[in-house]
């Protein structure tokens, strides 16, 4: 790979351990991959904060890290274990919140935005078209890429930080435009009518075209809830970070329809929810956010809970950033939901907090959400916002 005497004296330790160790990353896989030179970035969205999956290895090379380096780009953090402020209200133990407090301090000595949510782009990190990022959390990487018309791969946690840094990540794979380029058609012949039938929609293009790009056609339209949930969920269940669709994709107009096409019918979708949703009826956790609830989705949930209560035998989070939340506060939505027994679950979500063996069953709109969810050895039911907060409100899984 080509450097420019900058990064030569980055490699050779002129700027600090952390530079250096972060150029040896940089320029390995630049080097697997067969990248030509480093391309600079505008932002870093770094993933693996929480402590649950650092564990103490973990955090000892952050606090290494932490030593003599800073970033050099606008970087925010995806969740943490817990809440960073309600830890105690959602059930978190002192120890790993001592922990978890550790590994932020550590990311804040880095001068890394302690933003902890999976949808910067909601908060203030939001890339220009054909901006290069560095970002780490899928479903953002795939909403830069499709949404935004921004280029990021996939990052690895540590090649994300190593980005923020250096300020640059190697130029291979979807940062070029030859890697951009839509290989599969897939024509949705099927009405999307609720959040949850978008997770369906990814779950079915993810199997359906692993490892592949869509151009997607067939569908009219699709809100800004719509497409995050999407994007978490066709990344999560086998496709690439990355697709086309007319009316959203930045560009979608000037690609190619390719000749290879994927139909995509109702009972797709059917076959989607069947393998998501387990036999399961009693709910003990019901979760939206994943990825983390808008304001619009905040608003929705403080309506339907209005007048309601959660059922003893369950826990209601609504998972957000904490911008997100501070808005609710203000438009009285906090109020609600909190009245109502739900909880807010700022800065984390149901995949990255420490809950293996503590649930055994979850409902939630979110199909990412499920797939992780099963990871932590619990039983998955997926459907509308309103399917959530009627099970929440029965402790019973209805539809
Ligand atoms: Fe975000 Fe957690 Fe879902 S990181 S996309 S809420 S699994």
């Amino acid at each position: 790979m080509k450097l420019t005497k900058q990064e030569h004296a980055m490699l050779d330790g002129k700027e600090g351990y952390t530079v250096r160790k972060s150029m040896e990353i940089l320029v390995a896989l630049g080097e697997i991959f067969g990248a030509k030179s480093l391309i600079k970035v505008g932002s870093v969205q770094v993933a693996g904060v929480s402590y649950h999956n650092l564990g103490d290895a973990g955090l000892e090379f952050l606090n290494e890290l932490a030593k003599d380096g800073r970033v050099k780009v606008l970087t925010t953090l995806n969740p943490a274990g817990m809440d960073l402020e309600n830890w105690q209200q959602l059930g978190i133990s002192p120890e790993f919140a001592e922990k978890q407090n550790l590994v932020i301090k550590a990311f804040e000595k880095m001068g890394i935005l302690v933003t902890c949510t999976c949808t910067p782009y909601l908060i203030g990190n939001l890339p220009l078209y054909g901006e290069h990022l560095a970002w780490s959390e899928s479903s953002a990487v795939t909403f830069a890429n499709s949404v935004l018309g921004a280029k990021t791969n996939r990052e690895g946690g540590p090649s994300a930080l190593a980005a923020a840094f250096v300020g640059k990540t190697p130029c291979y794979g979807l940062h070029l435009e030859e890697n951009r380029v839509p290989d599969v058609h897939v024509q949705v012949n099927t009405q999307l009518t609720k959040l949850s039938d978008w997770g369906a929609l990814g779950y079915a293009i993810g199997k359906k075209a692993e490892n592949k790009i869509p151009y997607i056609t067939g569908i009219n339209a699709a809100e800004l809830d719509d497409l995050k949930s999407f994007c978490a969920s066709m990344v999560t269940y086998g496709a690439k970070p990355l697709f086309y669709m007319k009316g959203v994709t930045p560009g979608a107009e000037a690609q190619t329809q390719p000749r290879e096409t994927i139909l995509i019918e109702q009972s797709d979708l059917k076959n989607a929810y069947d393998n998501i949703n387990d036999e399961v009826t009693d709910i003990e956790l019901v979760c939206v956010g994943c990825p983390h609830c808008s304001i619009n989705e905040i608003a929705k949930v403080s309506e339907l809970l209005k007048g309601k209560k959660v059922a003893e035998s369950t826990e209601f989070w609504v998972a957000t950033s904490r911008s997100a939340k501070q808005l609710a506060d203000k438009r009285g939505y906090t109020q609600t939901i909190e009245a109502a027994g739900a909880k807010f679950a700022c800065d984390t979500c149901m995949a990255v907090a420490p809950l293996k063996g503590r649930f055994k069953s979850l409902a939630t709109t979110s199909a990412k959400g499920c797939f992780y969810s099963r990871q932590n050895l619990m039983k998955t039911k997926m459907g509308s916002i309103e399917d959530c907060v009627n099970a929440a409100v029965t402790g019973k899984w209805n539809s």
